[in-house]
């Protein structure tokens, strides 16, 4: 047992949880998987398996995606990827329920899969369906070998290297960078990406594991944020655009390891709800960095310093604004719109950690939840 243990501790690399050395590692798992895969300088990007069938995927009627937990909300940003860069029609589906709606399945869809493990039952379920209906199945997996990897026509690896902590951190940041490459690839294909935007693109992808790093050093301070929230019962989070899925994210995050109850919304639907819960005791998590959507973001966070909830944003570098009405603002280096979510997400998974183990919760297993859930 005493060897189990230092076994293990050497499997941590020095860090006290499986969770924490994987959020660290995300500089590293990003830049594997788009190493070989893109260059700024030539101004390419190329997956091996989208490139034999790019005529096929960019030309789809539509792309259906379809996942369970943090990569469904991975899905959720590719969304936006798919249908801004590339201006292909997307559906986001939870693969236990597209598998038993009956779903309009034709020839000339495309479904994407998107799973860490590659052994989600009701993932691979609802790609058995797809494929009887003749669809077109793509994978998006982190596991070298795994079922859905073997059943998808054609896939991308994530690299992101094993992940053992349940909660997900490195595999979504590199399921969304690799889902930006792939938009990008059928942007360029379809002409419906201007070349100054896909080249600018290159080089934020390029930027983006020193930008990790940067954002990394911030931990001791997210840390002694976590120590004041640590007893809340109840947290909201709020975004809009492609920062609307970090924030379904950041709730996941904290109630899968530190039992708080948390709600994801799109900053907009909080009047339509969530606002009646607002009081002094909510913490409301906001990512409101630079961008098109900042000055509504601005009112809504307005919205609720109006009824004295408090408020952590996430924010560009060098932002004034809301740091002038927020009780905490966290910092991210600026980048391209469309790579804010990878960096927006990394504050919310240390904040959950931090708040988890003053918890004093098993933050790598926690209860009732299995990293790979192969049973319906
Ligand atoms: C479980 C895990 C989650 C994961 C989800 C989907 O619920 O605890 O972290 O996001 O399954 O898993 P997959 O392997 O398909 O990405």
């Amino acid at each position: 047992q005493e060897l189990e243990m230092q076994l293990e501790a050497l499997e941590k690399g020095g860090y006290e949880h499986f969770m924490l050395k994987e959020i660290y590692e995300q500089p590293r798992a990003i830049h594997d998987s788009f190493r070989g895969r893109l260059n700024a300088k030539e101004g390419w990007v190329s997956l091996g398996g989208v490139k034999p069938y790019i005529k096929e995927i960019a030309n789809a009627d539509r792309i259906v995606i379809i996942a369970c937990g943090t990569s469904w909300h991975a899905a959720l940003v590719a969304e936006y990827y798919f249908e801004d860069l590339a201006r292909i029609p997307v559906e986001v589906e939870y693969a236990s329920e597209f598998r038993y709606r009956n779903p309009i399945i034709r020839k000339g869809d495309v479904v994407i899969a998107i799973s860490q493990s590659g052994e989600t039952a009701d993932t691979l379920a609802a790609l058995k369906m797809a494929k009887e209906n003749g669809a077109f199945l793509f994978g998006i997996v982190n596991v070298v070998g795994s079922s859905i990897s073997r059943i998808t026509d054609s896939g991308s690896y994530t690299h992101a290297g094993p992940e053992i902590g349940v909660a997900s951190t490195k595999a979504f940041t590199t399921q969304v960078t690799l889902l930006a490459m792939m938009a990008m690839m059928l942007g360029k294909e379809r002409n419906t990406i201007a070349p100054k935007r896909f080249q600018k693109l290159l080089d934020e992808m390029e930027a983006l594991p020193d930008k990790i790093e940067t954002l990394l050093e911030s931990n001791d301070y997210i840390e002694t944020i976590a120590a004041q929230y640590k007893d809340a019962t109840n947290a909201l989070y709020l975004g809009r655009g492609t920062a609307f899925p970090i924030a379904l994210e950041g709730a996941l995050k904290l109630k899968e390891i530190s039992y708080i109850h948390a709600e994801g919304y799109p900053a907009a639907e909080m009047k339509h709800g969530p606002i009646a819960l607002i009081d002094e005791n909510m913490p409301v998590f906001v990512i409101a960095t630079e961008g098109e959507n900042y000055e509504k973001v601005v009112s809504n966070i307005q919205e609720v310093k109006a009824r004295k909830g408090k408020i952590i944003a996430i924010v560009t570098k060098g932002d004034t604004e809301v740091k002038a009405i927020a009780d905490h603002t966290i910092s991210i280096p600026s980048t391209d719109e469309v790579l804010v979510p990878i960096l927006a997400t990394i504050p919310f998974q240390l904040l959950s950690y931090h708040i988890a183990v003053m918890r004093g919760c098993n933050v790598d297993q926690p209860r009732n939840l299995a990293k790979s859930v192969t049973v319906e």
